[in-house]
């Protein structure tokens, strides 16, 4: 059993929905897990905890979700360095197919850039993320449960 922090950047509520879906899995699999909204955040919370969720929708042609990309902006790689994380992309491919779920990309890249861990594949989801809880994304929390230490 270990501790998780989940901060996620959600407008219109899908992003929080697979977030809410993750926790329930990994409390599940006894893990005690802290969701935070991104703009309820500092960048000391992540130092609190072992293992860090970041997950953000994609805005604005292949943007992180406002808030993540503010908070992310108030992160210095001290916050990263050394640490375990796992993140989270959605996005819906009618929007623009050149930035298809960019968030996770971006959110993968800023975690590796500033000597930080992935301890697993990015889950990414397109469109609604609905028909997806009980099969991608909780089949994603197992595996990721797995990881945990
Ligand atoms: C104005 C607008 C712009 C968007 N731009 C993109 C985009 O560039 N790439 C993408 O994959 N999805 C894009 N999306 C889709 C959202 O990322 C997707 O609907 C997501 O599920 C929203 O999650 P949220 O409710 O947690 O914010 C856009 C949505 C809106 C409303």
């Amino acid at each position: 059993m270990t501790s998780v922090l989940i901060i996620f950047g959600s407008t219109g509520g899908n992003t929080e929905l697979v977030c809410d879906e993750v926790s329930q899995i990994l409390r599940e699999k006894q893990h005690k897990v802290v969701m935070q909204r991104a703009e309820q955040s500092s960048p000391t919370d992540i130092k609190k905890y072992p293992y860090c969720i970041l997950a953000a929708s994609t805005y604005g042609q292949g943007l992180l979700q406002d808030h993540m990309g503010k908070f992310i902006k108030t992160c210095s790689p001290t916050d990263f360095k050394n640490k375990k994380f796992a993140v989270i992309g959605l996005g819906d491919n009618k929007y623009n197919t050149e930035y298809v779920m960019e968030s996770a990309k971006i959110l993968e890249n800023t975690v590796k850039e500033n000597g930080g861990a992935l301890v697993s594949k990015a889950l990414r989801i397109n469109k609604t993320p609905v028909p997806h809880l009980e099969t991608t994304v909780k089949k994603w929390a197992i595996n990721l449960s797995k990881q945990l230490k």
